[in-house]
């Protein structure tokens, strides 16, 4: 698929047929994952996948009953997703990288920090995954982790205190009816309000 294609084409799916991901399909998206850029060439990433109707279940049987989740069908439709993918980040890899001699920023002071990269680095890889989705001519969707559900998120799949599920990546092939996302009730916002040429 043409590169502009897969930009035009990536949109949040909140609904999958009982169609499987092919484990090559997935294999990709996971690949090409770690090709995101990384400070440091930290690569302080991990991606737990599940990739079973019963480890999906795990993660979703944790949300029933949540009102706001159940609201509109989203949860119905969400739990649609063969494939889910938590992709984590560590703090303490990119603190311990950058105390390393090509970096040399030894006392490990969290000041030192424009931005919490482990994050963006994180985020980046997320990226690449939903575009290979696209190019794959599958689905998916980038979805938080409620705060009041964290922990139960890491208690049931053991997710290490050093690592943070930076959110959920679902993955399949896209049905329709899923809930809408909000671009259905907000425009896009023009250039000339988001880019600043010269001076803001
Ligand atoms: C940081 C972040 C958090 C998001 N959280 C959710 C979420 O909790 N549930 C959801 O359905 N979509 C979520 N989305 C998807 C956005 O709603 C979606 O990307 C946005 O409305 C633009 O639509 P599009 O990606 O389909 O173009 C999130 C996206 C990002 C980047």
């Amino acid at each position: 698929m043409e590169f502009q294609d897969v930009v035009r084409r990536r949109k949040m799916v909140r609904r999958y047929t009982d169609e499987p991901v092919a484990p090559e399909q997935l294999e990709r998206v996971l690949s090409n994952a770690v090709r995101a850029p990384n400070a440091g060439f930290s690569q302080g990433w991990s991606f737990l996948v599940l990739d079973s109707p019963e480890d999906t279940a795990r993660y979703w049987d944790i949300f029933v009953g949540d009102e706001e989740w159940e609201a509109d069908g989203w949860l119905r439709g969400m739990r649609t997703a063969p494939v889910l993918i938590l992709p984590c980040s560590s703090k303490a890899a990119y603190l311990s990288r950058y105390a390393q001699s090509d970096k040399g920023w030894t006392d490990e002071d969290e000041a030192r920090w424009p931005m919490p990269y482990w994050h963006m680095d994180t985020a980046m890889a997320v990226m690449l995954m939903l575009q290979t989705v696209v190019d794959e001519g599958l689905g998916a969707c980038y979805f938080g982790i409620p705060p009041r559900h964290e922990a139960q998120v890491r208690a049931e799949f053991g997710i290490p205190d050093a690592w943070d599920p930076i959110g959920v990546v679902s993955i399949g092939h896209p049905d329709t009816g899923g809930a809408k996302g909000s671009p259905t009730r907000r425009q896009r916002a023009p250039m000339s309000d988001v880019v600043h040429r010269g001076s803001w």
